[in-house]
């Protein structure tokens, strides 16, 4: 018997009120939907679809690969989109098909294998998954009858009062038997407050002669929907709990974890530290015995082992081991820092070498430029690198000094061992061990200083600012 799988992600998702569809909001660097198909995963289904609608192309270009999409023009509720889904999919009497929505990022995929699992077992037609709520707020609401049987699932707009303080809901996840579902699904109608095909009104036909529903209990933690950004924030919280627990139980030092932003595409080494205030993102790497923050955020970058990365910004870099990064560094894109290098304070690097043990200690701009090793480089030196219409290169090479405030107008290349004067700005090759010196000579006008403190006397007798 196989398993298919449909994950409903049309919808607008009209309480964000945001262009982007909802199901691609992300939570702790992942699109919601992402986040449910990675816990679709675990079913090992023979087929994936997700139903796409409101913002389709953008949705079905971060689907990974062998998950296929239907299309639902009109959003007409999550029974018609089933029903759109069901109709692209190959199915067979006796297969089981999961529906889930892809608005519940924290659904984990052991409680989906529960789910099928129980449907394949038991053989009923419907098994539902739902949960006791501290507050159901806007859920569906599990209707028993007296004698704690099954009866309905009731929507939030269309309970009524008693119904509404019903505190156990509707996950929205369910295992069908497919025929079963396919002959329901088209009996569905829009007679109900919001004018919708209710999927979970399903389960009122099958509570009938014509079909057996089990409702099964699942944690309320994982069911949780998100339907506004309140609701986008606390879901992005606990996923981010989960992973910085895992990343801990696995020798990561978190020292602020209410602080520390790790998502979900970044990889920790056993020994790394997390200072507060540190955001990992996108596909970041860390290496052991490196220190990360206070105050720092690093986005698609790999970082070393030993090194220590404090106060700064880092994206699209590399860091290899024993670098120092900060204080207040801007590494951008195209930045390689190798083994024992540094990029201190107020350096900002883009698209630039800096060779084994070169130095970069303070108040420099070095873009489109490539270091030797052991550099090292005054405080303020620039690369002029931009002329207005095009970028140019700078190549320094092994064991150059270059002085404080140089001024490197690319394209240009210093040759290893050389030396430029402090405060030149040099703008022709420096051969391999000269020293590079472009500067006025100094003028020395003797007296020059007691003349401006005699002139602020005067001003200061007769009351003038000073
Ligand atoms: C739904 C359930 C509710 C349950 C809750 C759990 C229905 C009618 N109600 O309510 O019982 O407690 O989820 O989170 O199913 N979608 C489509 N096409 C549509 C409409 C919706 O693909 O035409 C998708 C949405 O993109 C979303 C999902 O289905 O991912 C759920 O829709 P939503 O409007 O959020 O349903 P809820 O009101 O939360
Ligand atoms: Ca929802």
């Amino acid at each position: 018997m196989a398993r298919h799988v449909l994950v409903l992600a049309a919808g607008r998702g009209t309480r964000m009120k945001s262009d982007l569809p909802k199901v691609l909001h992300r939570v702790a660097g992942q699109a919601m939907v992402r986040w449910v198909l990675d816990a679709v995963a675990a079913l090992d289904a023979d087929t994936t679809t997700v139903v796409v609608g409101h913002g389709a192309d953008a949705v079905t270009a971060i689907l990974p690969e062998g998950v296929g999409t239907a299309l639902q023009a009109d959003q007409l509720g999550t029974g018609h989109a089933a029903l759109v889904g069901l109709s692209a999919v190959d199915w067979a009497p006796g297969d089981t098909v999961v529906v889930v929505y892809g608005d519940t990022p924290l659904l984990e995929g052991g409680t989906l294998v529960t789910l099928a699992e129980a449907r394949e077992a038991g053989g009923a037609d419907v098994v539902v998954l739902a949960a006791e709520a501290p507050d159901p707020d806007r859920y569906g609401r599990v209707v028993r009858r007296v004698d704690g049987a099954f009866d309905r699932i009731v929507e939030h707009a269309d309970a009524t009062e008693a119904e509404l303080a019903i505190r156990e809901v509707n996950s929205g996840m369910y295992a069908f038997e497919a025929a079963f579902l396919a002959a329901a699904l088209p009996r569905l109608g829009t007679g109900n407050a919001q004018g919708e095909y209710y999927l979970p009104d399903i389960c009122n036909h099958a509570a009938g002669p014509a079909g057996s529903v089990v409702v099964a209990a699942m944690p309320f933690d994982e069911m949780a929907g998100v339907n506004t950004h309140a609701e986008l924030a606390e879901a992005g919280a606990r996923r981010r709990r989960h992973i910085l627990a895992r990343w801990m139980d696995a020798g990561v030092s978190v020292e602020d974890p209410s602080t520390t932003y790790v998502d979900v595409g970044v990889t920790l080494a056993a020994g790394v530290t997390l200072r507060p205030g540190t955001h990992l993102r996108g596909a970041t790497s860390v290496g052991p015995g490196t220190e990360v923050g206070p105050d720092t955020t690093i986005v698609d970058s790999q970082v070393g082992a030993g090194s220590l990365v404090w106060y700064s910004v880092v994206r699209g870099a590399e860091i290899g081991d024993g670098v120092e990064v900060g204080p207040f560094a801007s590494l951008r894109p195209g930045t390689v820092l190798a083994a024992g290098a540094k990029a201190g304070t107020f350096v900002e690097t883009k698209n630039t070498v800096v060779g084994p043990g070169s130095k970069v200690p303070h108040l420099s701009y070095l873009g489109d430029a490539t270091l030797g090793r052991d550099v090292n480089i005054g405080a303020g030196t620039i690369t002029c690198n931009y002329d207005g219409v095009d970028k140019h290169p700078t190549e320094i090479g092994d064991g150059a000094f270059i002085g404080s405030d140089t001024m490197l107008v690319a394209p240009l290349r210093i040759g290893a061992g050389a030396v430029t004067g402090a405060g030149s700005t040099i703008t022709r090759d420096v051969p391999d061990a000269a020293l590079a010196v472009e500067r006025s000579p100094q003028k020395d006008l003797p007296g020059y200083g007691d003349k401006l403190a005699a002139r602020r006397d005067a001003k200061h007798r007769r009351g003038g600012d000073t």
